[in-house]
């Protein structure tokens, strides 16, 4: 009752202060609910650039919001829980890719889009799951040296994709949900779903990649669950993608490769902090300030982004 309540409000706050909200497909379902648009990280950095509301509540975590704003700069962008951080994002710090840009000037820097907007000022364009592949090789294309940032395990991969040939340089840095998925946990879940297609995110570390059915970003992922003859799947990324894949598929089944699928700040988002955000009460939200500088050097790599994934 209370969640029709509360739903009910915000629908109400969303007309009165021409506000759109943009969810994560990570986030709780009740919040997926109430969202105008749900998507990955590419998909709602798209949207954010090209809706036309005067606000957005951008239900994810830290560097999303950001990533809106910087799209989008005349716009009020609100995170309805400041804490909702990443620790993908975390694992790397302006200063030490500051160090590593003045050690080798001849690197291109290809940020993934989980890392914070100073940090994107020090890239040369950025990537998501669902571009990283395509833009890498257009740079290695061009015979240019590549220092990707932050996630050690998409990396990794990509190299394997290219036969090691000419392998990309990689930052350490990874995101402890998929990182911390095993083969061993894969072989538990195949003895007891051994029909299942295995759909995996490229954060997950190489080995357990080689044992994927489909690997893809949250979007493909759901693209590719939607076209397959196949009814039983096994997810290995965050749960709160069960949401659209059980919505969007009823009669298909979906089991975690791991109970360990849960984003603690993703989760962070319920469905009162929405509201407070959209009323811009309490002290949980925040409004997304970055001052003119970030936004212009992280927006040119962002917009790179944009025009080399069309
Ligand atoms: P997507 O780009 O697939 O939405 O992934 C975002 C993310 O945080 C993965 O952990
Ligand atoms: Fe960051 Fe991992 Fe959570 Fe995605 S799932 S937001 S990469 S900590």
């Amino acid at each position: 009752m209370e969640i029709l309540e509360i739903t009910k409000r915000i629908q109400e706050l969303k007309k009165q202060k021409n506000a759109i909200i943009l969810a994560h497909y990570y986030q709780n379902p009740e919040v997926q609910a109430v969202a105008d648009y749900i998507g990955d990280s590419y998909q709602l950095s798209k949207i954010a650039k090209a809706n036309t509301a005067s606000v957005i509540i951008f239900c994810g975590v830290h560097f999303m919001a950001e990533t809106a704003k910087i799209l989008s700069p005349h716009k009020k962008v609100i995170l309805p829980v400041k804490n909702a951080g990443c620790s993908m994002a975390d694992s790397i710090s302006y200063e030490n890719l500051l160090k590593f840009k003045h050690e080798n000037p001849n690197y291109i820097i290809i940020g993934y889009v989980n890392t914070s907007a100073i940090v994107k000022t020090l890239c040369d364009v950025c990537v998501t799951s669902s571009n990283a592949i395509k833009i890498i090789n257009h740079y290695k294309k061009m015979g240019k040296k590549i220092m990707y940032v932050p996630d050690q395990n998409l990396a990794k991969y990509v190299n394997y994709l290219n036969q090691n040939n000419p392998t990309i340089d990689f930052w350490d840095g990874e995101c402890y949900i998929h990182h911390n998925l095993t083969v061993d946990e894969l072989a538990r879940q195949k003895t007891f779903h051994p029909n299942a297609k295995v759909i995996l995110h490229p954060e997950a570390r190489l080995d357990l990649l080689q044992k994927a059915d489909f690997i893809g970003s949250t979007k493909e992922m759901l693209d590719y669950v939607k076209k397959s003859d196949a009814t039983e799947f096994i997810v290995g990324t965050e749960e709160g993608i069960r949401y659209c894949l059980e919505k969007d598929n009823p009669t298909k089944k979906f089991y975690m490769l791991s109970p360990k699928l849960v984003c603690g700040t993703m989760k962070m988002t319920k469905l009162i902090d929405v509201e407070n955000a959209l009323l811009e009460q309490g002290n949980r939200y925040e409004e997304i300030k970055l001052d003119q500088e970030t936004i212009e050097l992280a927006g040119k790599a962002l917009n790179k982004m944009l025009e080399l994934s069309e």
